[in-house]
């Protein structure tokens, strides 16, 4: 969807997808596509495609990630989708970070709370769902950091997970720790 959040978390900045990102997008997906449950090769007029249909679909936000320190580099992405404003229910994924550009441990953690914190606050959502794949320890470690909550089994593949606004975990890793651990 045309869209002009721009929402701030943590170390990131979630602002829209633009057209210009979109090719950066899609080598990163490629890069790292065994870790989706759609693992196909994304093409180039595929994704520009893709990009024409998303921009008139109201139902799905996709944010673009930059780092506060660093707002013009593209360092990743993230949406929420299957926006359901009767039954205040979203989906939050495709959730993708590029750790050549920047290392930084977390930066898809705070991506993800930023995203639902801005689903809860701004869109007004009340659950928001996912779809992972068992085998995927980063995003599940992500996920479960954020405060999602395993809440069906697909199948021999994947989990089902979701987060409610009381789920959502808004403590730092650290202050979790106590300082120093
Ligand atoms: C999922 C993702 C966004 C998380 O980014 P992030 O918040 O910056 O987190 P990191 O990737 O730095 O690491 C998360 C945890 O996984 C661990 N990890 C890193 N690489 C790993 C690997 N290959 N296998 C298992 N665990 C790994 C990290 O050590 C870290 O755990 P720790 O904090 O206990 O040390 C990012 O890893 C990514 O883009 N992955 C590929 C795309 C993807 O899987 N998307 C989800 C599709 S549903």
């Amino acid at each position: 969807m045309r869209h002009s959040h721009r929402y701030e978390y943590g170390r990131v900045i979630l602002s829209p997808l633009e057209e210009k990102d979109i090719e950066e997008l899609r080598q990163l997906r490629n890069r790292q596509k065994e870790y989706f449950l759609t693992k196909g090769e994304i093409g180039e007029e595929a994704q520009k495609k893709w990009y024409k249909l998303y921009l008139e679909n109201d139902s799905d936000i996709m944010f673009r990630i930059s780092h506060r320190d660093k707002p013009d580099i593209f360092l990743g992405a993230i949406a929420v989708y299957n926006i359901d404003y009767g039954s205040r229910v979203a989906e939050v994924g495709r959730t993708v970070v590029d750790k050549e550009k920047n290392a930084e441990a977390g930066i898809g953690l705070d991506a993800t709370k930023g995203i639902c914190l801005f689903s809860f606050t701004v869109l007004g959502i009340e659950k928001i769902v996912a779809t992972i794949l068992k085998s995927n320890e980063r995003i599940l470690k992500t996920d479960t950091r954020a405060g999602f909550y395993i809440s069906g089994d697909g199948g021999d593949n994947s989990y089902a997970i979701e987060m409610t606004r009381t789920s959502l975990n808004l403590f730092d890793r650290l202050d979790i720790r106590g300082n120093g651990r």
